[in-house]
């Protein structure tokens, strides 16, 4: 199999990005890639027709990037959005020094992992219900040496003593909050990630309803919240941040969108 060949296949199965994921399936499973080789490899073989059923190429290969760090993937867990990484952007630049910060929702950790790769000083306490998923996200940790700045801590973020009294300068999330009755909709890729990284709730906001009711207690003096939001999501996070009297700022990410809510206690 050439590699234009798995090109075409790519293309004729809807995969617009045809050009750079089959230079990623051939470095992954023979190494070097050449236009002018004739590939004769089962798993590569195995591999193509996989993604031309539209299974998400960060799976296959079992890794993929995130800011600056290499995150090892699968399906345990969320695969990381380049979208996300706005809400890394912002923590770095609010933190105070040597803060701790709690990451609600770690997933395969690449939030607080990235934190702690930009801001050497800063501590994480990150939480996750899923025991395989944690243990991805310590795996994460250890694979780009953050590890002794990195609490992996298993527990249901929306039970209100998960947090005890603990005091954080930033509490950050990217929970799930896309609706439920919006999921059936999505994307072939996306329904193959775990439905529990999705599903917000009837309407999207159960996280971040709870996590504020529950956790503004948890943040320093000058502590803020900051999560990533849907698109279509800032009124909503106005609304919950004005019930809990804190202010809300919103963010847009470089498409435009509004994509982080940061919360602060209003002086
Ligand atoms: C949208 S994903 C985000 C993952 C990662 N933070 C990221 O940005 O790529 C949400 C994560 O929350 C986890 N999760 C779902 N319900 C949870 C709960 N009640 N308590 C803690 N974690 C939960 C899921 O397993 C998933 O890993």
């Amino acid at each position: 199999m050439t590699a234009e060949k798995i090109r075409a296949r790519l293309k004729e199965n809807g995969i617009e990005n045809d050009y750079i994921e089959t230079k990623l399936l051939i470095e992954e499973f023979c190494g070097e890639y050449s236009e002018d080789k004739d590939y004769d490899s089962p798993r590569l073989a195995e591999a193509v027709e996989k993604r031309c059923a539209r299974y998400p190429i960060q799976y296959i290969i079992g890794k993929w990037w995130f800011c600056r760090c290499e995150f090892e993937v699968n399906e345990n867990c969320l695969v990381p959005r380049p979208d996300t990484e706005l809400t890394v952007e912002t923590a770095v630049k609010l933190l105070p020094r040597n803060a701790s910060f709690a990451d609600l929702c770690t997933g395969s950790g690449c939030i607080a992992i990235s934190i702690l790769d930009l801001r050497s000083d800063t501590r994480a306490d990150a939480y996750e219900l899923y025991p395989k998923t944690l243990e991805l996200a310590k795996k994460n940790a250890a694979k780009n040496k953050v590890s002794e700045r990195f609490s992996g801590i298993l527990g249901d973020v929306l039970s209100p003593d998960l947090l005890e009294d603990k005091k954080y300068a930033a509490i950050i999330s990217n929970p799930p909050y896309i609706r439920t009755d919006v999921i059936d909709t999505l994307e072939a890729e996306v329904k193959q990630e775990p439905r529990a990284a999705l599903d917000g709730g009837e309407d999207g906001l159960i996280f971040y309803r709870t996590i504020v009711n529950n956790f503004a207690k948890n943040l320093d003096e000058n502590g803020v919240f900051i999560f990533e939001i849907g698109y279509d999501q800032a009124d909503d996070l106005k609304k919950i941040a004005d019930q809990s009297g804190l202010s809300c700022e919103i963010k847009k990410d470089l498409g435009g969108c509004d994509r982080v809510a940061i919360l602060r206690k209003n002086d």
